[in-house]
Order: structure tokens, then sequence, then C-alpha cells
């Protein structure tokens, strides 16, 4: 069974924002996330560090590869999971948010995962709650989890060139102004010391994305060039209330990542998308589905890893009070 001793000093209580970590908690999660994955490749992948435990899965928004991988690192580490089906719960009788918490309290949970589509909304909830509060994805605020799922698939795709993420430079493209995953990544890579580029329409970047420690691009053949990462977003149109884009094939045109495009980045250049992907609009399958340049199988397979780490981690906070 692994063990907690490689957390000894991991501070947050909460996973809300990677804000709420330093370098070295950071570091000791992708640590604890490294081993989960070579466990999950050995015969036996269970683990029991969550034996006795609940965890919560509250999905307020549709999910697949989030809300599989949390269940997935809960059961493999021996918890006790519920997923919530939002649809049949007292949410859809007009329950308000605090006393769905409310009533979860009460059942003395854990941990809690949640996704919702008002920014902030985990936040609040762990005010109210005495357990572990680990946001899923809220609304365009954050995606912790994602990021750090990430930042683990980089190291293991760049262990063999001795590459280390702070010496790496990155690309963010697409539509950036409705991502969450955009905005948790740029702060943990930020903090890992890589240089970070964001390319994306005028229309799809926030109007203050170059106060946050990037480097802003409107042209890929520009924003490309030296990147040894290449991370695609998908045009979140649920979340658009107007045209933002003429029309999707005029975006695949100018932003779309194909084979000619990627030839812009370093030779070499790796692909990431967090998915759901739309081919053909954001990326072609040509390159999506290159196991040779295309991590994305990859994301999915260092989720599990990454989550059964922050599960773990938080785990070992005592219950508290409502802070
Ligand atoms: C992302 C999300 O939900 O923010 N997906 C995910 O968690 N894998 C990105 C997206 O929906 O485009």
């Amino acid at each position: 069974m692994l063990t907690a001793n490689g957390l000894a000093g991991f501070t947050p209580r909460h996973l809300l924002s990677i804000s709420d970590m330093n370098r070295l908690d950071i570091e000791m999660l992708l640590d604890l996330g490294e081993a989960y994955l070579d466990l999950s490749v050995q015969k036996d992948t269970q683990n029991h560090a969550l034996a006795g435990k609940t965890l919560i899965n509250l999905f307020f928004e549709n999910s697949t590869r989030t809300e599989k991988s949390f269940e997935l690192a809960g059961r493999r580490l021996g918890a006790d999971v519920i997923n919530m089906a939002i649809a049949q719960s007292s949410v859809a009788k007009g329950e308000t948010l605090l006393d769905t918490a409310a009533t979860l309290n009460a059942m003395n949970p854990d941990l809690l995962v949640i996704r919702h589509g008002a920014s902030g909304a985990p936040a609040l909830l762990s005010q109210k709650v005495s357990c572990a509060v680990i946001n899923a994805g809220d609304g365009m605020h954050e995606h912790p989890t994602q990021a750090l799922l990430d930042a683990l698939c980089l190291r293991q795709a760049f262990a063999k060139t001795g590459q280390d993420i702070g010496g790496m430079r990155v690309a963010i493209c697409g539509d950036i102004l409705h991502s969450r995953v955009a905005r948790s990544n740029i702060q943990l890579l930020n903090i890992l010391g890589a240089e970070v580029r964001l390319i994306g329409p005028p229309t799809l970047l926030p109007a203050d994305a170059d106060r946050w420690g990037v480097d802003v691009f409107h042209d890929m053949k520009k924003g490309l060039e030296g990147c040894d990462v290449v991370m695609m977003l998908r045009l979140q149109l649920e979340r658009m209330g107007g045209a933002f884009i003429p029309s999707k094939r005029e975006y695949f045109h100018f932003y779309g990542l194909d084979r000619t495009k990627l030839a812009y980045a370093k030779p070499g250049a790796l692909v990431m998308h967090p998915g759901p992907m739309n081919r053909g609009v954001e990326i072609s399958s040509d390159v999506a589905d290159d196991p040779e340049i295309s991590l994305i199988t990859k994301q999915v397979e260092s989720g599990v890893a990454m989550r059964m780490a922050i599960l773990h981690a938080l785990s070992l906070k005592e219950r508290g009070g409502r802070s």
C-alpha cells in the first residue's frame, strides 16, 4: 500500500483553486500521482488508503471523464462512493445548493467532489460542510484537478528526454475565454516555471489575459513557434450567448490543429486536449488519433491516478467544523 509519507507538509484542506497550493504542495501531489500511475498498470490496482471513508460525487453539469475517474479513483482506494444523480435528486424539486449541502453534510462524508455551472459554487459549499471539498469544474472559473492531471501526464511523457515542465514552452489554444481548464493550467504551469502562450481569436481571449503572466497571440504560426506542447481547447458553445466565431469551418481554418499547423511548433511537440473533442472544429482526427504525438488517451489514464493522489492527500486532513 502506498503510504502518505511524502505528504508531510501538504497544506490545503480543500482543492478549490490552483491558488490554494504552493509549489511544494503541487510537487507532492504529482509525486504521489506518479506512484499511483505505476500502481494502475499492475495486476492488483487496489489500495486501501480510503477504506471506511465516504466520497460523494455531486455533478450539476455533464461529465464523462471527470466523474467516472473520481468514481474509479475512490473505489480503487477502497472508499464508499456515492454518485448523486442530480436529475433524480431533490435539486430537481427546487432545493438550493446550500440545503443540498446541509443534507449531504448530515451523512458525514469525508470527501465531496462538486462540478457546478456557477463559478464559486465549490468555495461556497466548502464553508457549509465539514469535509474536504474538491472542485471538479465551476463555470468558467477553474478546474484544478484537470491542470494537475495534465502536469502529471507531461511529466511522464517527457521523462525519457529528461525535460522538466519548468523549461517548457506550452501553447494553450482556442476558446480561452470560456475555459476553466485554461485558467487552472495557466496558474499551475506558471507556478512550475513553464513559459505559457495563449493563442486564439480576439473574441475568445479575455480582455485582461495579458496580465496573467502569459504571451498572447492571435496567429497560430507565430504562437506555436518553438512550443514543446500544444494544448487544444473545445469551443464551449454552451457558454456562448452570441456569435463568437463566424463559422466552425472558418474557425478550423485559422485555429484548428492539423499537421500543417503542428509543424510550426518544435519538432516532436506533443498535443493535449482535455476532452470532449470536437473533431474537425478545434483538432483534426489525424492529429488527435496519432499516438506518437497525441497525449489525449494518456491524459485520461493520468486522470484516475492523479485523482487517487488528490483524494488520498485531502483525506488525511482532520474533518473539522465548518470553516
Ligand atoms: C473540460 C471541462 O469540463 O471543463 N472537460 C473535462 O473536464 N475533461 C473541458 C470541456 O468541457 O471542454
